[in-house]
């Protein structure tokens, strides 16, 4: 599954993984595709570091890339306490009594709660790149926005290619213009952040509108054979997200998550402002009922909504309190059925990949091709 953008970056097969496990995107990558870490939790750039030696350890010699968070709407100058002040007490009230219906316990004296505002700022992000500027990455990814220019010049001083998220042909167009190089169209049935299209449309009108730039095809691929589909739209390669969470390689917040995924089927997410204030797909729970129940005091703008939740959502993964238990993950999550290593997804996506070039090829009367 070679196209020009798989030669320019000197992988076997055009399939992107998008992940946040450092040992997914090491697997990724050593199975000839290109695997791209996540990093918008690294709010800490020691830890990104630490998980980078790893990467770069496990690769084999391998390409890969970095995903930062950096969005369009900047949340600058204001501190996490600021945001905190921001926040009506009727929501922090509807939190306290959703958790205490459901008995979810306290966390312990002095135990963190996961997510912070920080991880949404520019500075942190750009601290992210600091340290990843100093390994061979070959593709910088910008979710939520254009990249600033200095940004995507740095990354081209670095031998690196500059890729953004985009959910509509607009934003494509936008990204172009900030001088990006390739743009990863992501239709609505996408894990994460969506737009609201879906990718059999979104993919060829962003192929014409960026033209003559690459688009990687995003949202609802789990198949070699969905990938063939996005490669016949025009993409130069596919994204892939959702996919890897139930490999064996991937570190998700606890099996509980896990039996969820594999039992979810494709009409089990819900396109939800719970988990950060923007309209992010992610498996339907009683926790995102309840935030997109009309009766309730509605979700809050990002970030003031992600710092709301976000020790809510730490106690709910540490306690495994099933009904509210979610995650980000997309239409895809129905054929994610069982948990198998990235290498066996890979040739599984390769092997689907050729059998649909075959039926193509002999619905065109072009048989032994
Ligand atoms: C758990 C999860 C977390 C994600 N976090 C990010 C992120 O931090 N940055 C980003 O650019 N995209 C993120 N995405 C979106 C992926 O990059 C990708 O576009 C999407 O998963 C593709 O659609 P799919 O889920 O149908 O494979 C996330 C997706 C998932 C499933």
């Amino acid at each position: 599954m070679q196209t020009e953008l798989s030669k320019r970056l000197g992988v076997e097969h055009a399939i992107f993984g998008f992940t946040p496990f450092p040992a997914v995107a090491a697997a990724i990558s050593r199975a000839g595709g290109f695997g791209v870490l996540g990093a918008v939790r690294y709010t800490a750039p020691d830890d990104l570091k630490r998980d980078l030696d790893w990467v770069e350890a496990h690769v084999d010699g391998k390409p890969y890339g970095l995903d930062v968070v950096m969005p369009a709407k900047k949340v600058e100058g204001v501190s996490e306490a600021d945001v905190e002040a921001m926040i009506p007490d009727g929501h922090r009230q509807f939190v306290q009594d959703t958790l205490a219906k459901y008995g979810v316990p306290e966390l312990a004296e002095g135990e963190a709660s996961g997510w912070r505002i920080t991880g949404w700022m520019e500075q942190v992000a750009r601290g992210q790149l600091d340290v990843a500027f100093d390994y061979p990455i070959k593709l910088l990814a910008n979710a939520l926005g254009s990249p600033p220019a200095d940004v995507v010049a740095r990354a081209h001083e670095q031998n690196a290619l500059v890729a953004a998220l985009a959910g509509s042909a607009r934003h494509a167009v936008k990204h172009k213009e900030g001088g990006i190089d390739i743009v990863v169209a992501q239709g609505y049935e996408a894990g994460g952040h969506t737009g609201e299209i879906a990718s059999m449309v979104l993919t060829p009108e962003v192929v014409d509108a960026v033209d003559p730039l690459p688009v990687l095809a995003a949202g609802g691929i789990g198949s070699g054979q969905q990938a063939a589909a996005a490669l016949a739209l025009g993409a130069q390669g596919v994204w892939l997200g959702s996919l890897w969470l139930t490999c064996t390689e991937a570190d998700v917040s606890s099996p509980a998550v896990t039996r969820k995924l594999l039992a979810a089927g494709s009409g089990d997410t819900v396109r939800s402002r719970a988990l950060t204030g923007k309209p992010a797909r992610q498996l339907r729970t009683e926790w995102t009922d309840a935030w997109d129940d009309p009766a309730g005091p509605g979700t809050l703008p990002m970030p003031l909504q992600g710092l709301l939740v976000a020790e809510a959502l730490t106690r709910i993964q540490k306690y495994e309190v099933e009904p509210l238990l979610g995650t980000p993950v997309g239409q895809i999550v129905g054929r994610m059925t069982s948990e198998r290593s990235v290498q066996a997804v890979f040739d599984d996506l390769t092997r689907g990949f050729e059998e649909a070039v075959d039926r193509i090829n002999r619905i065109a009367g072009r048989s032994g091709t």
